[in-house]
């Protein structure tokens, strides 16, 4: 593979703000000099550019069993649409059936990935079935296939919900091997008293998704995990945090000085629960959970991403069709029509994660430049095992690089984007900043509107301890 010398741009990490020349050799960064000379490498000029380091997206849900339901992101589509959105890693979810090994679980889920992932990847393992011979697998997992993280919900009781004892004791065997939990905070009880009392009165429209899924029940499952982990003395972090109130228990939590962690999503910080009174079924489309929240959560969600009391930004991308005549009922929102339990739970954003937080958080003047980088690339990095191999510039690291043009308008659009979905939670906005050019180890995979990527051409990442921060 040929040196690559990227030249004249502004580097920006999590910490640094400078201008410089990038030399790749191997798909690895070899020096950063205020001028490098290197004739024989291929030359791209970075001027009037930011280079900053691959996006790390933890939170992504491709070709995704759920229920009846499967998401209808390919690896192969999936991968493609991260990497035009500046993401050059992700890590998704191997769901562990009853009955089966968590081992088996992983190397099923890999072996659906490698042909296709055109940008690197790992995996967190869904725990549903935590017999002794499960959690006797764990140490392995974490030491030697590189899974470091295992996520449990308290929400979907019958599908994939745990009791707090199993919970529990899953917590216990991960915080004494270095890995850490990743839990679904949701009371998934009360949730399904409030799910049939409203079917039986007749309310079936997708807004009773968001009605029967209130905040404080976020908030008591979020105090739960919390109170879990630590007497089992584990990291937790947890996924998709969208109300206030949760937020307020990983504060109170990190001001103890436990190893609590939370991320959120574009959608909560962009979007509220007004969506819900959308005319006919077209509520359906931002069905996910937890559900969207008010303006008050949207603020404390703010804030708590500039104050540290919430350390990511991912995107749960769990991409379900409006339409089913493209892929199917079964990766439609369509499978719902009549009842609101029934709507396949999720949405895609894997491709706005970079572009709207960069317009709405830094070019809004919520967050600095820096966090931008820290929150989209570098803790998610840390947190789960990857860096400083991934969410870094520095001599030694993967060449994953994006180069952005913060001053270039772009507007939102199902007819732009890469992925399979049918429709965008953001049509029409228009955000300032857009990837220009994705490097993936060295390998320009993105130019403008160009796909140079290969499908397989990811690779799988083994990641260190998770929560180690
Ligand atoms: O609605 C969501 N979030 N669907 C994906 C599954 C999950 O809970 O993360
Ligand atoms: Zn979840
Ligand atoms: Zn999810």
């Amino acid at each position: 593979m040929d040196d690559v010398l990227i030249s004249g741009g502004r580097i920006v990490t999590a910490v640094d703000d400078y201008v410089a020349d990038i030399l790749i050799s191997n798909g690895k960064i070899e020096t950063i000099g205020r001028v490098i000379e290197a004739p024989s490498a291929q030359r791209y000029d970075a001027t009037g550019l930011l280079v900053m380091p691959g996006g790390v997206d933890v939170h992504t849900h491709m070709e995704f069993p759920l229920g009846e339901a499967q998401t209808c992101d390919t690896f192969e589509s999936g991968t493609r649409s991260a990497a035009f959105g500046g993401t050059t890693t992700i890590i998704d979810f191997a769901l562990q059936k009853q009955g089966e090994s968590a081992k088996l679980t992983l190397e099923q889920r890999l072996a659906v990935a490698e042909p296709q992932a055109s940008v690197d990847y790992g995996f967190h393992i869904i725990l549903t079935d935590v017999r002794p011979e499960v959690l006797t697998e764990l140490p392995d997992l974490i030491d030697i296939e590189g899974v470091s993280s295992f996520k449990m919900f308290m929400a979907y009781p019958g599908v994939l919900m745990m009791n707090d004892a199993d919970i529990f004791k899953t917590m216990r065997v991960v915080g004494h091997h270095g890995g850490m939990v990743n839990v679904h905070a949701e009371n998934g009880g009360v949730i399904q008293v409030l799910i049939e009392e409203a079917l039986a009165q007749g309310n079936t429209s997708p807004k009773y998704h968001a009605l029967t899924r209130p905040a404080i029940m976020e908030a008591e499952a979020s105090h739960r995990a919390i109170r879990l982990a630590e007497l089992a003395e584990v990291p937790v972090y947890l996924v998709h945090l969208s109300a206030k109130e949760a937020l307020e228990s990983v504060v109170e939590a990190r001001d103890r000085g436990l190893p609590a962690f939370a991320e959120t999503c574009p959608h909560y910080l962009f979007l509220n629960s007004d969506e819900y009174e959308r005319p006919g079924f077209e509520a359906a489309k931002y069905v996910m959970t937890p559900p969207l929240r008010d303006h008050q959560c949207q603020h404390a969600l703010w804030r708590g991403l500039k104050f540290d009391d919430l350390q990511i930004v991912s995107t749960d991308h769990c991409p379900f069709c409006f339409n089913e005549n493209l892929y199917g009922l079964n990766r439609s929102k369509q499978l719902g029509r009549d009842n609101f339990e029934k709507i396949p739970n999720g949405a895609p954003g894997v491709e706005l994660r970079l572009p709207l937080i960069f317009d709405g958080g830094v070019k809004g003047g919520k967050i600095s430049l820096n966090r931008f980088v820290q929150l989209t690339s570098t803790a998610p990095a840390k947190m789960f095992g990857l860096f400083p191999r991934k969410g870094a510039i520095a001599i030694g690291s993967d060449a994953d690089l994006v180069l952005f043009d913060p001053d270039k308008p772009h507007t939102i659009s199902v007819s732009s984007h890469h992925s399979n979905v049918d429709y965008s939670l953001y049509e029409g906005r228009c955000v300032i900043g857009k990837v220009e050019k994705v490097f993936l180890r060295g390998e320009l995979i993105v130019d403008g509107d160009h796909w140079l990527g290969r499908k397989g051409g990811g690779t799988y990442q083994k990641r260190s301890a998770s929560g180690v921060f």
